[in-house]
């Protein structure tokens, strides 16, 4: 028997030898016995033996059998003992062992092949029961700790069962939900996967708007023995999930966006650049040389005229220098003739001339060609770093390192300045911002360490091997 313990019967009987015989023949069949010889004893035991049977004789001195057999069974704690009802021939004993709740009844004098098969028979009836309970448990408690809706409908499309999550989401409205149609709920329609799969008879899915929340609706029909019983119908609630979506998108059109801006920026400083530098400078030269050329055909006499001309050609000059710085700053020329590290050079002393802050700039092992839009990036990442530098920090250096290491392109601009909080959104400008979309473009990663008198550094790193 289960488990290799011997199984516990009591025997209750009040003639002692009827209760000897039937004592040794279940010993003999394997079980472990306890005695008891009135109604009183009978139902003591039952709670401190615990028995898995009880073989009960119908006439005992105190209480009846059937009242005892009641009194186990009404009792929580006795109610899942088997009680084996015993009686001398009588038409009344059937029928009174059955009221009283008998699991099952035998004539005196009893057979005991009979009484331990019959006892065998009732034992594995209970396993099985209390492992079918147990199974019930099990599922009903996998059943509602599923975090989507469930329910379990029959084929005409009413709910037998549903879930906690399910009672949740629907069932203030539906009232009690077992017993609706599903249709009290969900109107039934062609993007009801439930209408189509009772009707397919195939699983079915799809995207539904559920009382303003999004589901992931599926269906799978549950095949029976003469066709399709009904379906499992699992509602998962992805409105949460559709708005992470729709703000990837609208986040990925945002990028987009902005990677054109940028490009069309650069192109339009680009034509600007050239306009200036080809046309007006040019333009701009030769005005020079005309007054230059006037100046020299003065006579002599024309002393104070000439001095007049000498000032025009060195505005003119000026303005073509303005010009040429102006056309250098909007777009550097010199980045795509002479390479990162020279534009970059030529930046900084550029800088240090215009504002006497020293600049210290160091370039190591950079690889022969870098691909124009990294290097426009990494260009225009360090001007608006240096530019915030001499802007804001009030350092007195600023020192820049351009190199390639570990199989990337990085480049450093520290201060050593009184730094800024960067996690205040109460600063204004687009410099930083535009770094970091920069940077993104190029599938960079840039860095930021400052704090409030910590100076400020900007690392930006590229890999090489995307170059
Ligand atoms: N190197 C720096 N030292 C001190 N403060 C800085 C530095 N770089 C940036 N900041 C601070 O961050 C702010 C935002 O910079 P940025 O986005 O480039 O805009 P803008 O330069 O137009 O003000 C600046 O106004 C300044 O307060
Ligand atoms: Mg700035």
């Amino acid at each position: 028997m289960s488990g290799g313990v011997e199984p516990v019967v009591l025997v209750v009987d009040d003639t002692q030898a009827s209760r000897y015989v039937t004592s040794c023949a279940l010993r003999q069949a394997g079980f472990q016995v306890r005695e008891a010889a009135t109604g009183t004893e009978a139902l003591a035991q039952a709670k401190t033996d615990r028995p898995e049977a009880v073989i009960l004789d119908a006439n005992l001195p105190d209480i009846s059998g059937v009242q005892v057999c009641r009194q186990i069974k009404a009792d929580p704690e006795t109610a899942s003992i088997a009680v084996l009802h015993v009686s001398a021939a009588c038409a009344a004993v059937p029928a009174a062992g059955a009221e009283g709740g008998a699991d099952a009844y035998l004539v005196a004098p009893v057979d005991h092949t009979a009484l331990t098969a019959i006892l065998k028979a009732l034992l594995r009836a209970r396993e099985a029961e209390e492992k079918a309970q147990s199974m019930a448990c099990d599922w009903e408690a996998t059943f509602n700790s599923v975090h989507d809706a469930v329910a379990l409908v029959d084929a005409g499309g009413k709910i037998r069962r549903c879930n906690e999550k399910f009672k949740l989401i629907f069932g203030e409205a539906a009232g009690v939900l077992p017993g609706r149609h599903y249709q009290d709920i969900v109107p039934a329609c062609q993007q009801n996967p439930l209408t189509r799969a009772l009707r397919t008879k195939a699983h079915e899915t799809s995207r539904q708007l559920i009382r303003d929340r999004w589901f992931r609706a599926s269906a799978h029909p549950i095949a029976g023995g003469n066709g399709i019983t009904g379906a499992v119908w699992i509602l998962c609630d992805i409105t949460d999930l559709r708005h992470a979506e729709e703000l990837r998108h609208r986040d990925e059109r945002l990028g987009a966006l902005t990677a054109a801006l940028i490009t069309a920026q650069e192109e339009e400083r680009r034509r600007l650049s050239r306009e200036l530098h080809d046309s007006l400078n040019q333009k701009l030269c030769m005005l020079a040389v005309g007054v230059e050329q006037l100046e020299q055909e003065l006579p002599d006499s024309a002393a104070a005229i000439r001095k007049e001309l000498q000032s025009l050609r060195r505005r003119a000059e000026e303005i073509s220098d303005d010009v040429r710085r102006t056309a250098y700053q909007l777009h550097p020329s010199i980045l795509e003739h002479l390479g990162l590290g020279v534009a970059l050079r030529s930046y900084c002393e550029e800088v240090q001339k215009r504002t006497g802050i020293k600049i210290r700039f160091r370039q190591r092992g950079l690889p022969d060609s870098i691909p124009q839009d990294v290097a426009l990036c990494f260009y225009r990442v360090a001007q608006e770093a240096i530019q915030n530098a001499a802007k804001h920090s009030g350092a007195q250096m600023i020192v820049i390192s351009l190199r390639s290491a570990g199989g990337s392109l990085r480049l450093t601009v520290a201060d050593s300045g009184k730094g800024f909080d960067p996690g205040d959104k109460s600063r204004q400008g687009l410099g930083l911002i535009s770094m970091a979309e920069r940077v993104r473009l190029v599938n960079g990663a840039l860095v930021v360490k400052t704090g409030p008198g910590e100076g400020a550094r900007i690392d930006l790193r590229v890999s090489l091997q995307r170059i």
